[in-house]
């Protein structure tokens, strides 16, 4: 080791929606797990985060939600750190680039290079909405796709079929903020000159970082030798950080430009003092985690701009992971196919180990891989369940029956019993080796590994059998058991840390897991009063240590001594519980919706639009507000309501085939609207006078039309 310190940053999420399995699989799980590992190893790692709360979606969503941009970013901000926290994601800072600090620390960097010279200005011609008067970012561009026909194409990505676009290869394209023309017009800009970097870039990555992954070593080796071009980093738009420069009104810089620099201002507001030993010192290690749209922006722009600037450390490696798909479908934010994090939590309290576990399980380390409920489920039962917990029940429930919950006296060992300790250190190793390589989910593997051994070593050894003739090989066997239950409790602490920690406690133990830097420099400077210090030794989850004083490190696991004879445990819970049937079939259930909502829309959109007709026409129609006074079926149908119903002129009767989407019942008290003056129809012997105005999407599914809120009844509609 020839560093002294880690600097571990996660990708900062868009704050214009909540994380989804996607970003934990990809990013936050990985990262959680290596900060975990080293600082239990007594590594110094800091550990960076927050909200990207810059861009033109976030500028889209407001628009469309008829609110301002720091409206949406401070929903979602606070919807996306609370998940974190709720998964035991535990930033040492999650902060934001809408903060004070990151607005004057991404100005200061964009001004330290353009004093420097390491700009270049351009003009360029860019589209322009005449009647907004402002120019359009790519995604404020839509048209039909050149390739698929879909008639909402994005300027800079086409959400049908995948393809990326720019705006000029739209048919028909237009703005859609006013849904008016659109002209190309010309504006001038700064761009940073990645051509000038391009052999410093090919010696530092494809020379000097062979031991990258292969799909980031892949990524930028393409780049770089298809030739790298200048990099605008402002752009015309009125939500981010001002260019701070002259005759700059209007301009901010470009998102990418600033998300990045957010990492260091976010070190700097945690830590104002000593950032600089994290950014500026070459004996501190720089390790980003991010998904594989991040690759360039981490390992060629980023770092350009780094060098540009001078002062800094460069990443020393960026573990990006593949996607995660969900039950075989591209997790779609627009198209809400995802399990969202927060949704998560409230559906599984408790089980945050589970997701954690799953998604390490299936990280799209290597390729893209596929998350199922099914597959979910089936690895809490096997695995955590039927494997990790199973072992550790039975070794303590059978320590409380038959030695009062004191660990008991090891006799002499048998072949067997070495052999189970003999396998422990050799897992350690290959989880240790794996960790290093940030390969997780072999991690993983080898920390079951060690569960299967204690499983296999109880089930085979028996010792509920053999409590009935010889105690003290009954005692041997649970002294080693829980030897075993002891190195689970520290393999465990950075894949699934709220059971890790369950475990602890019911041994009655505690892991050093490194120092928090949670609290930032005032509070660590020496000024704590006895035993707090000892506080801010504890894991990032906030376990104190133990009164009798049990701290184990990562460097004891393996160790055949961990628990010694007479140590008390405490009463033994189920470390994890089943999934039901009934809660993935929710799961399902939820997404079945989904894909059949998704489904009527586009066949919606298929439907052609009827003839036109003339406002004359519309006018003809009494449309009103009315309420149903009475429902009932109408006798030897399936389809027949016969509605009584107040339309505020009068009380009349209506009959409407909707009884397949509503009951009687359901309809009782509803406010609906009518077509009042429709002409009169017998139907089934009943005089119908009007219609019940319904909305019917692609799948047949019907709903009546009902005002947002309570209005008098004949409040007419137009
Ligand atoms: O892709 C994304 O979600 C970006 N918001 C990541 C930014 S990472 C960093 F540069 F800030
Ligand atoms: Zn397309």
């Amino acid at each position: 080791m020839d560093y002294k310190r880690t600097l571990v940053t996660c990708a900062l999420p868009y704050a214009n929606g909540p994380i989804h399995i996607g970003h934990l699989a990809g990013v936050y799980i990985p990262a959680d797990i290596y900060v975990r590992y080293l600082r239990m190893r007594g590594e110094d790692v800091l550990y960076v985060c927050g909200s990207d709360e810059h861009g033109v979606p976030i500028t889209i969503k407001a628009r469309e939600q008829g609110c301002t941009p720091q409206d949406i970013v401070d929903r979602y901000h606070k919807i996306i750190k609370d998940s974190f926290a709720g998964l035991g994601i535990n930033f040492d800072i999650y902060s934001r680039t809408s903060s004070p600090v990151h607005g004057k620390n991404a100005s200061d960097f964009f001004r330290k290079l353009y004093d420097d010279g390491k700009f270049i200005t351009k003009e360029s011609e860019q589209f322009y909405d005449v009647q907004e008067k402002t120019f359009l970012a790519d995604r404020y561009i839509t048209g039909t796709c050149p390739r698929c026909g879909n008639p909402d194409a994005y300027g800079d990505q086409c959400e049908k079929c995948g393809a990326t676009l720019s705006p000029e290869e739209l048919i028909h394209p237009k703005s859609k903020l006013s849904g008016g023309e659109i002209i190309k017009k010309k504006t001038s800009h700064w761009y940073l000159p990645l051509d000038r970097y391009e052999g410093w870039l090919g010696r530092w990555i494809l020379d000097g970082h062979k031991e990258w992954r292969s799909n980031v070593y892949g990524q930028c080796k393409s780049w770089i030798d298809g030739g790298l071009q200048p990099r605008a980093v402002s752009r015309d738009l009125d939500w981010g950080v001002p260019v701070p420069v002259e005759g700059a009104e209007g301009k901010v810089l470009y998102v990418w430009f600033d998300a990045p620099i957010g990492y260091i201002s976010n070190t700097q507001e945690l830590l104002p003092k000593s950032w600089k030993t994290w950014w500026q010192d070459d004996s501190t290690r720089l390790v980003h985690f991010i998904g594989k749209d991040n690759i360039v922006f981490h390992c060629i722009v980023f770092p350009s701009m780094l060098k540009a600037h001078g002062d800094y450390i460069l990443p020393d490696n960026v573990p990006a992971n593949e996607f995660l798909n969900l039950e075989g479908d591209k997790i779609s934010t627009s198209r809400n196919w995802a399990v969202w994090a927060d949704e998560y939590l409230k559906d599984f309290p408790g089980k945050e180990d589970v997701l954690r576990y799953v998604l390490t399980a299936n990280a799209p380390e290597t390729k893209d891989n596929d998350f199922s409920w099914r597959d979910f489920q089936a690895r809490n039962n096997n695995e955590l369940v039927a494997v990790f917990g199973n072992f550790v029940n039975r070794a303590l429930v059978l320590t409380h029956k038959y030695f009062n919950g004191k660990v008991p006296a090891k006799g002499e060992l048998t072949q067997m019993d070495r052999d189970a300790l003999a396998e422990i250190p050799a897992l350690k190793a290959s989880l240790e080796r794996n960790l290093a390589e940030f390969k997780f989910r072999e991690a993983l593997k080898d920390a079951l590994g060690i569960a299967r051994v204690g499983n296999k070593y109880i089930s085979d050894s028996e010792p509920w059998k053999v409590a009935k003739t010889d105690m003290d090989r009954c005692a041997t066997i649970l002294h080693v058991s829980l030897q075993i239950c002891a190195d689970l409790a520290v393999a465990f602490e950075p894949f699934t840390p709220f059971s890790a920690q369950k475990l602890r406690e019911m041994l009655g133990i505690s892991v050093d897991a490194g120092t928090d830097h949670r609290r930032g420099e005032q509070e660590t400077v020496n000024t704590f009063k006895e035993g707090e210090a000892a506080a801010l030794h504890t894991r990032p989850c906030g376990e104190a240590l133990t009164a009798d004083g049990l701290v184990l490190r990562w460097d004891d696991l393996g160790r055949e001594d961990l628990l010694p004879e007479g140590h008390s445990l405490r009463e033994p819970q189920l470390l994890f519980a089943k999934v039901e049937d009934e809660a993935i079939e929710a799961q399902l259930k939820r997404l079945e919706e989904i894909r059949k909502a998704r489904e009527a829309a586009a066949a919606l959109k298929a439907e052609p639009q009827k003839e036109e007709c003339s406002f004359e026409d519309f006018e003809k129609m009494d449309i009103r507000t009315a309420t149903v006074l009475e429902a009932e079926r109408v006798p030897k149908t399936d389809k027949l309501l016969k509605l009584t119903i107040d339309t505020g002129i009068d009380r009349r009767v209506i009959v409407s085939g909707i009884a397949e989407y509503y009951s009687p019942e359901e309809m009782l008290g509803k406010q609906i609207c009518i077509l009042a003056n429709l002409k009169p129809r017998v139907i089934r012997g009943i005089e119908s006078k009007g219609m019940i105005l319904m909305a019917r999407q692609g799948d047949g599914k019907m709903r009546f039309i009902t005002p947002q809120e309570v209005l008098a009844n004949g409040a007419q509609v137009g």
